[in-house]
């Protein structure tokens, strides 16, 4: 049966998946709007928020990216996302950033990452949540783009610039018709020489064999969405076989890339039944009125998962995570110590 939703929402949790512009408050999209002279076709940001495919998601979510034009901007983003997940449970989060159109549009890097930083200070001091950065290189902007953006994010680093020391790996999302991922190889180089850890999206529209190319070519460490592993049983063992983590995104995958009509017909249960260390994660949780408990929630009504199965959920997670050992230790703890509800 079912696990309980309050239950689920208190349950410490840890979301790898999720995308800092797109926690961004309907409230907030509206205020930077005005704010920063950015015109929105609606005074409810929300109304747009239904999407037939990830390409029209993303034309929205570069309308919320456009919203950010300075420091204070990125610090205001940062305390609302992680202030917003710690009252669902969200304990620790690796967070993805996209920074590629405001660098083009003139923002430096190192001001976005240090605004996002003083948001997190202030944010992790107020709920005990702590959360990494993911910088994200955007393939609408191409290979050579993101190799610069890893190469200014690398001398950043180097000169201990502040906000540099949240970042814990880089990564890539944005469209994936028509772009060979494996030619954002040399970035990814750049990124593991550096000691940076290696994610990236692929498989939300595209098959199992890019997926089995972008491991082997960008030596991809874990895969965001990764929805056709399992149509490849030679990807899926060595994904088993290895602990590759897939950080699935089941509500998005249902209403931003249409992968399939309802969750109950994800392949999460199969992917999990297989021995896959795939994960549950919220994607851009404002984007699609989500939280990762309620996301907890749907999939444990979706798939019958009651209170124990929902807590492995949860520490594969951890698992999944960056985090090192003793700091994976301090959550399986906290997670232990949360007692099964009683109905
Ligand atoms: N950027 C933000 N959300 C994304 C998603 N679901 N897929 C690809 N790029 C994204
Ligand atoms: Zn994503």
């Amino acid at each position: 049966m079912e696990a309980p939703p309050r239950a689920l929402d208190l349950l410490p949790k840890v979301d790898l998946h999720c995308h800092l512009e797109g926690t961004m408050r309907p409230t907030t999209v509206v205020e930077l709007a005005r704010k920063n002279g950015v015109p929105l076709p609606t005074e409810d940001p929300a109304e747009l928020y239904a999407y037939s495919s990830l390409d029209e998601f993303l034309a929205v979510f570069w309308l919320v990216q456009s919203t950010l034009a300075d420091r204070d901007d990125w610090a205001r983003l940062a305390y609302e996302a992680v202030t917003d997940s710690a009252r669902h449970g969200v304990v620790h989060q690796e967070c993805f950033v996209t920074p590629a159109r405001h660098r083009d549009g003139g923002q430096h890097l190192g001001a976005v990452l240090s605004g996002i930083a003083e948001g997190l200070d202030a944010a992790e001091a107020e709920t005990g949540t702590t959360c990494r950065l993911i910088v994200d290189m955007d393939r609408a902007f191409g290979p050579e783009a993101g190799r610069q953006l890893v190469e200014e994010l690398v001398d950043l680093r180097s000169a201990r610039s502040p906000g540099t020391e949240r970042v814990i790996g880089v990564g890539m999302d944005s469209t994936e018709l028509g772009v060979d991922s494996t030619s954002y190889a040399p970035a990814y180089d750049v990124a593991r020489r550096a000691g940076l850890r290696l994610t990236g999206h692929q498989g939300e529209n595209s098959t199992a064999q890019q997926v089995a190319d972008c491991i082997d070519a960008l030596g991809l460490e874990r895969v965001d969405h990764g929805v056709p592993v399992l149509d490849s049983a030679v990807l899926t063992a060595r994904m088993v076989e290895e602990r590759i983590p897939i950080t699935v995104c089941p509500t998005s995958n249902v209403v931003v890339a249409h992968c399939f009509d309802r969750l109950e017909d994800h392949v999460l249960p199969h992917m999990r039944a297989a021995g896959l260390l795939a994960t549950v994660n919220t994607d851009d949780p404002a984007l699609s009125d989500l939280d990762l408990g309620r996301e907890y929630a749907a999939v444990s009504r979706a798939f019958g998962w009651g209170w124990e199965q929902m807590v492995q959920v949860a520490l594969d997670g951890i698992e999944a995570s960056w985090l090192d050992d003793s700091e994976k230790a301090d959550l399986r703890a906290l997670v232990a110590m949360t007692e099964e509800p009683s109905r």
